[in-house]
């Protein structure tokens, strides 16, 4: 029970900081800082953003595997991209950006 708080809290508080800091995340700006280093070079075999034909076979598992591959880390996606600051939220927007040119 303990455990289930704590969780509740830190996602409380972790909902109230994004929040007040931005009602949008930036998912451009995040990707800048926290996916570009892989996803435009190619990096580690990352899937390059608006390479349609690496995207295609991905895009057929469907948005919610994607979100949640970019979060929870894929293979040699590491999860949030390495970066275990970034909210769920602010993963997902990046991922939107990413995806923007392909879908
Ligand atoms: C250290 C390099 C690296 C960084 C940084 C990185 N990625 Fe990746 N990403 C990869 C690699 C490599 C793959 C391919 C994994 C595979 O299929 O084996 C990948 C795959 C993906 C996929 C496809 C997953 C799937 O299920 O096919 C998505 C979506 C993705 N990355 C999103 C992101 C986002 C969003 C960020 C920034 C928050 C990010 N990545 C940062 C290396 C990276």
């Amino acid at each position: 029970m303990k455990k289930v708080t704590a969780a509740l809290l830190a996602g409380a508080a972790a909902l109230a900081f994004t929040a007040s800091a931005q009602a949008e995340p930036d998912g451009e700006a995040i990707y800048n800082q926290a996916c570009m280093a892989c996803h435009m070079t190619g990096a580690a075999g990352a899937p390059i953003r608006g390479d349609e034909a690496a995207w295609a076979p991905r895009l057929e598992k469907g948005m919610d595997t994607l979100y949640a591959n970019s979060i929870d880390g894929f293979q040699a996606m590491p999860p949030r991209g390495g970066h275990m600051n970034l909210s769920d939220e602010e993963v997902k927007a990046s991922v939107d950006y990413l995806l923007e040119p392909v879908l």
